[in-house]
């Protein structure tokens, strides 16, 4: 039985501070993975469109994100990196996934009706399909493992639901054409020629929540900048906002059952599980029965070490504009070349008039 090439795919959008819930919870496994596997990260501006249409600098903010993954590790050579919209390929199967998947679905999607809020009717048809592109960016690579954080879970499940949708509905044709490959749906064995992406989340920091509320992720649309350590934030500041972090009178526990109904002790243990590379259990064995007024200065001091090299990074590869720019331009090529070739069978396969 062939299989599908194991291959990494993942996205960030750019828009505002990347912070470090996307460090913990995306940006540090895109890295990790790299060494077992290909791997394809892409800044994915057309998504950012959804939220903010027009922009005074979508192009500062998509070479911003770019030189983050650069300044965390990621090698431009060894893998592809890239902005979405110089691969027109995404936009093409987007097209054909919208015709694939059904507007149930979209409706269903958490993420669409927080965004969308109360007045649904008003809100934009790209926020609604914003998962089918998604998916087309996954699904255009044929890739198999997808690194996100957990807020992303909901999306993966309907990219799978649409590759099999697709396989399901074309089976004959990619039968006929012979360009499918083997896989298990549940107990059954078909033919796709789109694989069941698998996501990759999980460890301590895979939902990194608000310095000021256990209850909210930590995000780029808190208007409180202290809910939040930016990767751009200064040491003085991410001590600051440590310092500041909401907690409650208690000592820490020695177990993680003793962090139930603990928000924003769970939240801080899990940062420093994530920056240290330790369990939250570790962290616990070396914390528990301290006060938070020993465990906040630890945590802000790792937190320094290990976000400041990453930041004075990000400046000086910032400052080479011209460098960035011929990473994407070079990512947008290699990517390209991989996206139109998945393309020109999904066409046969439809039975578009082509070539
Ligand atoms: P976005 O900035 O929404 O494009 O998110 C980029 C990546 O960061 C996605 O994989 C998200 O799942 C992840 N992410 C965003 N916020 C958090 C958070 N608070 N905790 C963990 N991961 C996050
Ligand atoms: N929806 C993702 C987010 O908000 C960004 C994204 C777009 C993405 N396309 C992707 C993530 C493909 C992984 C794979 O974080």
């Amino acid at each position: 039985m062939t299989a599908f090439k194991p291959l990494v795919f993942s996205g960030v959008q750019p828009t505002g501070n990347l912070h470090l819930g996307n460090y913990l919870g995306a940006i540090k496994k895109f890295v990790a993975l790299q060494d077992t596997s290909d791997c394809i990260y892409c800044v994915v501006d057309l998504h950012s469109l959804t939220a903010q249409l027009v922009h005074e600098d979508l192009k500062d903010q998509t070479r911003a994100i770019t030189a983050a993954f650069l300044a965390s590790g990621i090698d431009p050579r060894k893998h592809i990196v890239f902005n979405q919209s110089r691969v027109m390929q995404h936009a093409e199967l987007a097209w054909i996934f919208n015709c694939v998947a059904r507007i149930g679905w979209m409706n269903r999607m958490t993420q669409f009706k927080d965004k969308a809020g109360k007045d649904r009717e008003n809100a934009s048809l790209g926020l609604l399909a914003y998962p089918s592109l998604m998916a087309a960016d996954i699904l255009v690579y044929r890739a198999t493992h997808v690194p996100v954080g957990d807020d992303q879970k909901q999306h993966l499940e309907l990219t799978r639901d649409i590759a099999q949708k697709f396989n399901n509905d074309f089976s004959d044709r990619i039968a006929g054409l012979g360009v499918g490959v083997e896989m298990k749906v549940g107990e059954e064995t078909v033919n796709g020629f789109f694989p069941l992406t698998e996501p990759i989340i999980g460890g301590p920091a895979a939902r990194i929540m608000s310095l000021r509320d256990g209850s909210k992720k930590m995000s780029k649309s808190d208007p409180s900048d202290l809910s939040r350590i930016n990767l751009t934030d200064d040491a003085d500041s991410i001590s600051k906002k440590i310092r500041k972090a909401k907690t409650d009178p208690e000592a820490l526990p020695g177990e993680l059952d003793g962090l139930a109904g603990r928000p924003e002790a769970e939240n801080l243990v899990g940062i420093y599980a994530g920056l240290a590379e330790i369990s939250k259990e570790a962290v616990l064995k070396e914390f528990g029965g301290q006060q938070f007024s020993v465990f906040k200065p630890a945590l802000a001091d790792l937190a320094v070490e290990k976000l400041a090299p990453v930041a004075g990074e990000m400046r000086r590869i910032s400052g080479d504009r011209a460098y960035v720019d011929a990473v994407l331009s070079d990512g947008g090529e290699r990517a390209g070349l991989l996206a139109e070739a998945t393309m020109k069978t999904v066409r046969d396969i439809i039975g578009l008039l082509q070539g």
